[in-house]
């Protein structure tokens, strides 16, 4: 039998800033943004948008879709998180309309959440295969105004359903995982911004990639010609184009050609997204599928990063078909109907975003109809409404 992700939700904010007018502002070349670090655009959330609300609109893409009866597991992986005790996946539950019955808790593990949850949901369903699982990666990416990670801030979330005989990418059992007790992004509890060496980041990334990749290939007597297809957590899309080099460093020139291809491919959303942390795999994911030239049972190699750190190689197969369960056009209406900010403005919502909400001052969203936003705090508990 094979499990694996049946169905892919995406939702980011609807406003960004152009990194050419970040770069201008900083007093930097533009060209340093764009091609130095990889990314043209970053999503900004406002004062509305959290994880919760990110995450349900996420999974809104989908869950009508889906026979909710089905769904025995719900785990929420964020970084982002909004309370230290009470799961963000309940008030998912309740939005949508999930049975009582459902298991559902949060995980962390910075960017590596999301892969935990979907490597947990995967057992589940091969334990139990006549019911399905949803897994949630929803972050905002704030370093803070002036900062040198402030180019790699981003928000957003992917929400997939793992099932049985999975109509988009069937999951291959076996896996590569690397850890290490080290300080390279972190975010201590009174802190709403990271703290981050960006540069031993990416060196620890890049070892830990060669470690999974060179570790996966040897347990499974791979090569990487045998790959159509290698995605990465991308941060930012520099640091995943760092990991491909290395990939194909020793290839022949028509498996460089074939990685590269993929990986320009793969990286189109964050380009213009930004970073969303647990997200961000498979926001490269949701981008290879929909702008890579795959065919049915082809084969990707997707790389899991988390700092602190954690690190996890796994494969999957495309599943014939797969297309008819995207919608490019929507995920591009998403990305279409963001207002661009102009740098005071993404200071002034950046600012604004940071501050504790004020107790019983409710909140007005200025999205589209059906989203659904965080409304403020009424005696201490957060509350969510639909637009
Ligand atoms: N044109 C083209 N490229 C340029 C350029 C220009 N005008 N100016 C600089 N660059 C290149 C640099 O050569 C460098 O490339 P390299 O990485 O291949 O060496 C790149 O742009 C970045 O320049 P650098 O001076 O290293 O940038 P920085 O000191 O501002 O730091 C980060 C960049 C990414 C390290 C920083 O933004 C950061 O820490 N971000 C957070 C990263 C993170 O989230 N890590 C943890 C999650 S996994």
């Amino acid at each position: 039998m094979q499990v694996g992700i049946d169905k892919i939700g995406f939702y980011t904010p609807n406003k960004y800033v152009d990194m050419i007018d970040l770069a201008n502002a900083r007093n930097q070349d533009p060209n340093k943004f764009l091609i130095g670090i990889g990314q043209e655009k970053m999503t900004v959330a406002d004062e509305t948008q959290d994880a919760v609300s990110m995450g349900i609109n996420a999974t809104l893409d989908f869950v009508d879709e889906i026979d909710k009866d089905k769904v025995g597991l719900m785990i929420f992986g964020t970084e982002s998180s909004v309370d230290q005790s009470k799961s963000a996946s309940l008030f998912v539950k309740t939005a949508l309309n999930l049975r009582p019955e459902v298991r559902t808790f949060e995980v962390k593990e910075a960017c590596f959440g999301l892969t935990a949850a979907l490597m947990m949901a995967t057992d589940f369903v091969r334990l139990h295969p006549e019911q399905t699982a949803i897994v949630i990666g929803s972050d905002i990416a704030r370093y803070g105004l002036n900062t040198g990670g402030e180019v790699t801030q981003g928000a957003g979330s992917i929400s997939m359903l793992v099932k049985a005989d999975p109509s988009i990418l069937a999951l291959n059992e076996g896996h590569s995982a690397y850890s290490d007790d080290i300080n390279d992004f972190w975010r201590p509890n009174n802190s709403k911004t990271a703290m981050v060496d960006g540069k031993y980041s990416t060196q620890v990334y890049l070892d830990f990639f060669t470690k999974t990749f060179e570790d996966y290939k040897k347990q499974k007597n791979l090569k990487t010609e045998d790959f159509d297809a290698l995605i990465y957590h991308l941060p930012f899309t520099k640091m995943g184009l760092k990991a491909n080099r290395l990939a194909i460093a020793d290839e022949s020139e028509v498996v460089s050609e074939k990685l590269s291809k993929t990986f320009e491919a793969s990286k189109k959303l964050s380009v213009n997204v930004g970073n969303v942390y647990t997200a961000s795999l498979y926001l490269s994911l949701l981008s290879l599928l929909q702008n890579g030239e795959l065919a049915p049972n082809d084969l990707i190699g997707l790389f899991s990063y988390g700092s602190g750190a954690m690190a996890e190689f796994f494969t999957g197969n495309v599943v014939e078909g797969f297309k008819q369960q995207l919608h490019p056009d929507k995920v591009q209406a998403r990305l279409d109907a963001r207002t661009k900010l102009t740098i005071p403005e993404y200071e002034t919502i950046f600012t604004q975003s940071l501050a504790d909400p004020v107790e019983g001052k409710e909140l007005s969203s200025d999205e589209q109809a059906g989203v659904w936003y965080f409304a403020g705090v009424k005696n201490g508990v957060r509350l969510y409404k639909q637009k």
